[in-house]
């Protein structure tokens, strides 16, 4: 008989946003009337910046002529794409990242999820608590954790570093060492930020330690402040530690268009073994590419016009992310995040749990946010919001939190 992984066993119910969205799927088929806004997962509203539909648009044209037809992308993406992202996102911010260091895929979830196939069964993860469930739940499947603890609410193996008011969500070095240390800022969820001698004290441990360090940028385009980081690279030594990844799904409104990239410097050697040759390799063999016509729109927010209406909608819905702050502090919740980022993260009121102020919301005032314990046990007595809503939903939406 054929037995399953059983790895995946041992992991927690369904994926966090899977179990929001049924849960607001039962309501409204028992509340047809109510209007539902949805400020729960991070998946944006806006539509796609007119240079890159004409982008895609022209690239379809393209693909309809033999001439100008294309088949299978290079394993790294297209250079066209590789070279803009070094330059626009790296070089000119003095970071000595280069188009050959540069993968493409189709988004940053999956690299992350997939980066650890790259690394032993052995080594041990740290994670931040509250943590993007992702980065938990695809080392779990590989087997590099212990059972579900119901105590600890955690996995076994697993060092969880607390993030919290008191630190301002930015961890302390863990008592034990880990190999693998997940960073994510500006954060998902708490949209926390970190500066640049927080960050850089980060890469002289894992130097210290001999651990890598896996850095999602995803949202690092919400960055307002010069003080902050938008990349590890700006860090000192990160290239011979750390992998970043980014999203073109939060800055540009890929969520439904797919298109991401993950930097392995040549430089980052484990044991002299190379792991921009061991993830070439991994690409190479397990993935055929972001389509052309994405890579083609993925290029188009580079130039001078993408960068202006890209811009535009960045501040789109950080100007909901202000209204939602401003909202609730006068609701007279205690709100962070949600300056360089594009979550905001409340303390639910009174001894509230997560999910108890979830189905409140979701029942008084039929908004949807997200539970902070579903990203950890430091995220009970929190909730997230978006500010990925239109302006006429999240005001509305503050309107009936206020009402509450
Ligand atoms: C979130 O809501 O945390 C994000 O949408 C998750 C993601 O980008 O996969």
């Amino acid at each position: 008989m054929y037995k399953v992984n059983e790895n995946y066993l041992k992991i927690q119910g369904n994926y966090l946003f899977s179990t929001i969205a049924k849960k607001v799927q039962e309501f409204s088929e028992q509340n047809p009337d109510k209007e539902v806004i949805r400020l729960g997962i991070g998946d944006v509203t806006q539509p796609l910046a007119p240079v890159l539909v004409n982008a895609l648009q022209e690239a379809v044209q393209e693909m309809a002529s033999a001439d100008t037809f294309h088949g299978y992308a290079p394993d790294l993406g297209y250079e066209f794409l590789r070279s803009e992202i070094a330059k626009n996102d790296y070089q000119s911010r003095g970071c000595q990242i280069s188009a050959e260091e540069i993968f493409v895929s189709d988004g940053a979830k999956c690299d992350c999820g997939n980066i650890q196939e790259i690394f032993s069964t052995d080594n041990k993860i740290a994670v931040c608590d509250p943590v993007y469930p992702v980065y938990v739940d695809t080392n779990v499947m590989a087997g590099r954790t212990g059972k579900y603890d119901a105590v600890i609410q955690g996995y076994e193996g697993v060092i969880y570093m607390p993030c919290m008011a008191e630190n301002d969500f930015v961890p302390e070095f863990p008592k034990e060492v880990p190999d693998m240390i997940y960073l994510c800022y500006p954060n998902n969820p708490t949209g926390a930020v970190i500066t640049k001698e927080q960050l850089q004290e980060w890469v002289d441990y894992a130097q210290k330690v001999g651990a890598v360090i896996l850095y999602d940028a995803a949202y690092e385009a919400y960055i307002a402040s010069d003080e902050i980081p938008h990349s590890i690279y700006e860090c000192e030594g990160a290239k011979s530690c750390a992998i970043e990844f980014h999203s073109f799904s939060k800055n540009a409104g890929f969520t439904g268009v797919r298109l991401g990239y993950t930097v392995v410097p040549k430089e980052l050697k484990c044991g002299g073994v190379s792991l921009h040759d061991l993830w070439a390799r991994r690409h190479g063999t397990k993935y055929n590419g972001a389509p052309y016509i994405v890579q083609k729109a993925g290029a188009a927010v580079y130039t001078k016009e993408g960068k202006a209406q890209i811009k535009n909608q960045i501040s789109y819905y950080m100007e909901n992310a202000s209204m939602i702050l401003e909202g609730l502090k006068q609701a007279g919740y205690q709100v962070y995040g949600g300056v360089n980022a594009p979550y905001i993260w409340l303390k639910t009121p009174g001894r509230m749990s997560s999910w108890e102020f979830f189905d409140e919301l979701l029942k008084n005032a039929n908004v949807v946010g997200t539970p902070g314990s579903g990203f950890g046990p430091h995220g009970e007595g929190y909730f997230r919001l978006t500010a990925f809503g239109t302006h006429e939903n999240t005001k509305k939406a503050l309107e009936r939190i206020a009402r509450m």
